[in-house]
């Protein structure tokens, strides 16, 4: 059997959604209910600023109610006791993993915090954010929800791509594999020698790409997935 030393996990909205958040793809999800040109973009922001935060506000207001669930804490006790390297990257806005006790990457950015669109300064974003916002290091009212939206430049890319390319295992947990730079994850650890397991609920646009599949929700099968790790150690 292979050894694992780095193992990455890509998480996306899936992991999240037996917390009550709902997810984007999914029946009934985020992009039914909106259309994602006009709050998810910069150009939506650009012609309707209130609108645009709005959709973050509530986003946020959910986010801050919610709980990790149990397959969050899994990650956090794999990242805690795993004898190697657990990296976690996460599409997720959510803070979730933060919850759980688990340092997370944010390839996505966070509702948490908030960015000036002018200077690049960032800052705790309050619980409602609104048209005019200052920002506290230029003064300008230039404060947007730090969310990398469609067609921005996800964040930490140079660090991810570098785990990824050396991991021994790509997990990927309750994400579509329909957003790149994210979906292309799992081919790159291939082509690097990575053994890849995929944890969702059903197939995802991605499936073909992973050797492993672990079918079910996310608080059922990622803690069983944990404890797998943890024994074979
Ligand atoms: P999606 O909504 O596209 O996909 C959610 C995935 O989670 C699907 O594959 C579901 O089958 C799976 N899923 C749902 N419930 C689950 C459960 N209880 N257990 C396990 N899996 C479950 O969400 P993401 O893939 O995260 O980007 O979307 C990627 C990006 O697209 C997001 O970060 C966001 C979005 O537009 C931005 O906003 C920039």
């Amino acid at each position: 059997m292979r050894r694992i030393d780095q193992i990455v996990i890509l998480t996306g909205a899936g992991i999240s959604a037996e917390s009550g958040l709902g997810t984007f793809r999914d029946e009934g999800g985020l992009w039914a209910q909106h259309k994602i040109e006009d709050v998810a973009t910069p150009e939506a922001f650009l012609r309707n600023p209130d609108l645009v935060h709005r959709f973050y506000n509530a986003r946020r207001a959910q986010a801050a109610k919610a709980q990790p669930n149990a397959a969050h804490k899994a990650i956090a006790r794999l990242q805690a006791t795993f004898s190697g390297t657990v990296v976690l990257v996460t599409q997720n806005v959510d803070g979730l993993h933060e919850k759980a006790g688990s340092p997370a990457i944010h390839m996505h950015g966070e509702l948490s915090c908030a960015l000036c669109a002018a200077c690049e300064h960032r800052w705790d974003a309050p619980m409602t954010m609104a048209v005019g916002d200052t920002c506290p290091a230029c003064a300008s009212s230039t404060a947007r929800p730090d969310i990398v939206w469609f067609g921005e430049m996800p964040y930490h890319m140079e660090e991810i791509v570098e785990a990824v390319q050396t991991c021994d295992l790509f997990a990927a947990i309750g994400t579509s594999g329909q957003v790149y730079p994210a979906a292309g994850f799992v081919e790159e650890a291939r082509m690097a020698g990575a053994a890849t397991v995929e944890l969702n609920l059903r197939d995802s646009d991605m499936s073909h790409a992973f050797e492993e599949h672990i079918t079910g929700p996310a608080s059922d099968t990622v803690p069983r997935w944990v404890d797998q790790i943890l024994n074979g150690q």
